[in-house]
C-alpha cells in the first residue's frame, strides 16, 4: 500500500500516514518507510497503539536492537528503555527522586548511546501517555547543520575525534548520579566528529551532551569547540519540535540528528514513553 509522506521542515523530518505498525507491515511498505528514513532522518507515525512486543518486532526490521545498560534504571539490560515518570507499580515518581535526575539528562541535546563504542543507529520512541502541556521532544539535523558550515570550518573539523562519556554528561546534571559500577559499565569512548552516513554518503556532526572534549586538544579548547558546534547545530532552522499526541511513534537517526526532551510539570502529569534502539554498524574511529 502506498504511504503518504508529509515533510515537517525544510531540511528534515516527515510524517508518515497510511501505515498500521500494530499489524505486520508488508515488505513493500517497509521499503518505503526505510527509504523515507534515509531521506528524512526523523519519521513521525500517529495512532500506533503499540505494546512492547509490537514495537520490538517493528524495530527489529531495521536491524539488531541494542540492549539497555544493566545499571540504568530505565532499562536494566532489557530491550526497552522505559523513559517514564511512572514506576513499576504504575505510580508517579516524585520529582525529588534520583531517577528523575537521570531522566532530566534527556533534556540536554544528545545522540542516544554516543557514549558506547558502537553508537546507536536509530531510536523509536512510543508515546503511551503524554502530558497535556510541555514534554515535547526537539530534534536538530546535524546533517543540515554540517552542510551549512563554511568550507574552511568543514576542513578544520575533518579527522577530529571527540571523547564521549556518560559519566561526563551525567556530571553536568549532578556529580553523584552514577556509582562506580555504572561508570565501569560505560567507560569513555572515542568518536569521529564528522561522520559519513553509509546509506547516503552524507556527512553529519557527531556531537551532543556526551561529547566531553577533543582528543589531542586542551580540554577547555575542545569543550569550547563542541559548545560552538552545538549552538550552531541547534539553531531554529535546523530544529523540529515534536508535540506528542498519545500513540505517536517517532523514529530518528542518531547519526544525523540530536534530540532533547522539554520540561513538563512532573508533579502533576504522567508521561509514559517506551524506546527501542537500533544498534549501530560499527565503531566510528
Ligand atoms: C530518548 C529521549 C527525550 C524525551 O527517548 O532517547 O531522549 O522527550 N527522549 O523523552
Ligand atoms: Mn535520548
Amino acid at each position: 500500500m502506498p504511504i503518504t509522506i508529509n515533510p515537517l521542515t525544510d531540511c528534515f523530518g516527515a510524517e508518515i500516514l497510511g501505515v498500521d505498525i500494530t499489524k505486520s507491515v508488508d515488505d513493500e511498505t517497509f521499503e518505503q518507510i526505510r527509504e523515507a528514513f534515509n531521506k528524512y532522518s526523523v519519521l513521525v507515525f500517529h495512532d500506533q497503539d503499540l505494546n512492547d512486543e509490537q514495537q520490538i518486532a517493528f524495530s527489529r526490521r531495521f536491524g539488531p536492537l541494542e540492549s539497555t545498560m544493566k545499571n540504568d534504571f530505565t532499562g536494566g539490560g532489557g530491550l526497552i528503555n522505559n523513559l517514564s515518570n511512572v514506576d513499576e507499580k504504575n505510580e508517579m515518581i516524585s520529582p525529588e527522586d534520583k531517577r528523575m535526575y537521570h531522566l532530566s539528562a534527556n533534556m540536554l541535546w544528545h545522540s542516544d548511546s554516543s557514549f558506547k563504542k558502537i553508537p546507536a543507529k536509530a531510536s523509536l520512541l512510543s508515546a503511551r501517555e503524554v502530558p497535556p502541556e510541555g514534554g515535547e521532544t526537539e530534534y536538530a539535523s546535524t546533517r543540515a547543520a554540517y552542510d551549512a558550515l563554511p568550507d574552511e570550518k568543514k576542513a578544520m573539523l575533518e579527522g577530529l575525534v571527540a571523547v564521549h562519556s556518560l559519566a561526563y554528561s551525567r556530571s553536568l546534571i549532578s556529580p553523584d548520579l552514577m556509582d562506580e559500577a555504572f561508570k565501569n559499565e560505560v567507560p569513555p569512548v572515542k568518536q569521529i566528529l564528522v561522520r559519513t552516513i553509509p546509506e547516503t554518503g552524507e556527512k553529519a556532526l557527531f556531537i551532543g551532551s556526551h561529547a566531553s572534549h577533543i582528543v589531542g586538544w586542551p580540554i577547555e579548547e575542545g569543550r569550547a569547540l563542541l559548545k560552538e558546534l552545538l549552538e550552531w547545530a541547534t539553531q531554529p532552522q535546523f530544529v523540529y519540535r515534536h508535540k506528542w499526541r498519545p500513540k505517536d511513534l517517532v523514529m530518528w537517526d542518531n547519526r544525523r540528528c540530536l534530540h532533547r526532551g522539554r520540561p513538563w510539570d512532573t508533579s502533576k502529569y504522567r508521561r509514559v514513553m517506551h524506546r527501542t534502539t537500533i544498534a549501530g554498524d560499527g565503531s566510528t574511529v
